[in-house]
């Protein structure tokens, strides 16, 4: 792995002092984009396995680290509750405490939604947890009950405060059957690990399914966990003693968002895009949409190449969806996609009810979307946008905003940089390797 793929506060540091903003000169909707784009380790992969940790005896090593500011503040968090976190020149290496801290600290633990992940592990292993309502992007309300309620099920005690929400279980928890009401992925996560270490069986049923989870489980089990039905939405957990690595690396998988927010950006601009590092697998129903909207890519295991189209892009409506479903977050890059295909298209985001607000600044643009509510836009193209003076409103959404500048006419700025340096490793660098004209600023 590339040294620059390890991370340090002090580069965080180094990074936010370069500028928070992004300057982009577009390419007035030519295709002139060319060479080969790598993907990174998935935030949303390695964030659970540093919660995992806790589970574990022994050190953890983890390898095809991101270099992102989720990762170096999800680290200060574990590292005020006890844990060690070393850099490594491939990776980084994490290690339980016997004793850990189990109060989160309330500012670490608002910045990312991820830090809920870790009440799974510490309320099994170390008998109690407190912590603030997570924070993490703003796209909706994103509640914690199934949390809160599965936690009751294994045995746990729930009491709340104005700061903080607090669950005990000092004789450990218990196994339970759980129904989740919607199939949430930290939650999945969160209590699988919890199961890892309770009593008896546990049964989680409407389970998320989503790549991480599956990478996540797959570890666990191959250091001694009994984990089955990952993948499915039925899964099974028969708990036991705390785990052991023994040297067994963790490998962060490919991040599929920013898989599928590269291949968008190929299908508008590019000549020929090549995506290295990637599992197209993981963004099948993303291929779906493109085969159906006309977009010609040639794809192998590890690899996905988008050239020049022939002829215009059809339009194609699309909603959201648990995976294998389409992912809320390629919503907003795809929407850019859409404002440049010809006819009308209907995006339907079922997940998160704050998640289509950024069309507000693609319409200032010059695209032409009616929102009918919160879920639901219109987007009628093709239309040529204009460069903007944008902030980023979330991760995910900064990444479009991004898209959306390089297909304009005309200069954008895209402020707020620190959201998609969030989960975005050293974005400018990358882009500028196929020929996307963007410096940080
Ligand atoms: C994860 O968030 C991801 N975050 C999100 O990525 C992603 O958008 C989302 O899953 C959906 O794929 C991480 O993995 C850290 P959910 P999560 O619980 O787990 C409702 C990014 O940009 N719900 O699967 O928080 C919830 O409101 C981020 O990287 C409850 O009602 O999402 C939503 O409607 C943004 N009660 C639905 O479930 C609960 O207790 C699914 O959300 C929990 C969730």
């Amino acid at each position: 792995m590339p040294l620059e793929n390890t991370y340090s506060e002090e580069k965080d540091v180094a990074r936010s002092t370069q500028g928070d903003s992004f300057i982009i000169k577009g390419l007035s909707g030519e295709h002139t984009l060319e060479g080969d784009i790598s993907v990174s380790g998935a935030k949303n992969d390695i964030l659970k396995i540093m919660a995992g940790v806790l589970l574990f005896e022994d050190a953890v090593h983890i390898e095809n680290v991101p270099d992102v500011l989720d990762v170096v503040a999800l680290s200060a968090i574990l590292e005020e509750i006890g844990m060690s976190v070393e850099n490594i020149e491939n990776g980084i290496v994490l290690k339980a405490p016997k004793q850990a801290h189990t109060v989160l600290p309330k500012d670490g633990a608002k910045k990312l939604r991820a830090s809920v992940v870790l009440t799974g592990p510490l309320l099994s292993r170390y008998g109690s947890v407190s912590f603030p309502h997570p924070g993490g992007c703003v796209i909706g309300a994103r509640p914690i009950d199934i949390f809160i309620h599965s936690f009751e099920l294994m045995g746990g005690t729930y009491t709340q405060d104005d700061t903080h929400y607090t669950l005990s279980a000092p004789n450990g928890l218990h196994g339970a059957d759980i129904f989740f009401p919607l199939a949430s992925v930290t939650a999945t996560e969160t209590l699988m690990m919890a199961a890892v270490l309770a009593r008896g069986t546990t049964i989680i049923r409407n389970a998320a399914m989503e790549p991480e989870i599956q990478n996540l489980a797959q570890y666990l089990i191959a250091c001694g966990a009994n984990i089955q039905g990952v993948g499915t939405p039925t899964i099974t957990i028969v708990g036991g003693e705390l785990l052991h690595a023994r040297e067994k690396t963790y490998t962060v998988i490919p991040d599929r968002i920013e898989a599928g927010s590269f291949a968008i950006l190929g299908a508008l601009s590019g000549k020929q895009v090549h995506i290295t590092n990637c599992n197209p697998l993981h963004i099948r129903s993303l291929l779906d949409i493109f085969d159906r909207a006309g977009v010609a890519y040639e794809q192998d295991e590890t690899s996905l190449t988008l050239r020049e189209p022939r002829e215009p892009y059809r339009s194609i409506s699309v909603r959201t969806h648990e995976y294998p479903g389409f992912s809320t977050d390629l919503q907003a890059p795809l929407t850019i996609f859409l404002t440049q295909v010809q006819g009308e298209s209907l995006v339907f985001e079922t997940l998160f009810e704050g998640r289509l607000r950024y069309t507000d600044d693609i319409v200032r643009m010059g695209a032409d979307i009616t929102m009918f509510d919160p879920h639901r836009v219109l987007v009628r193209g093709p239309k040529k946008l204009i460069g903007k003076d944008l902030e980023a409103p979330d991760l995910r959404a900064g990444l479009a905003y991004i898209i959306a500048g390089v297909i304009a006419q005309g200069t954008s700025t895209v402020r707020a940089a620190r959201y998609i340096d969030r989960g975005y490793s050293h974005i400018e660098k990358r882009l500028q390797k196929i020929g996307v004209d963007i410096v940080r600023a």
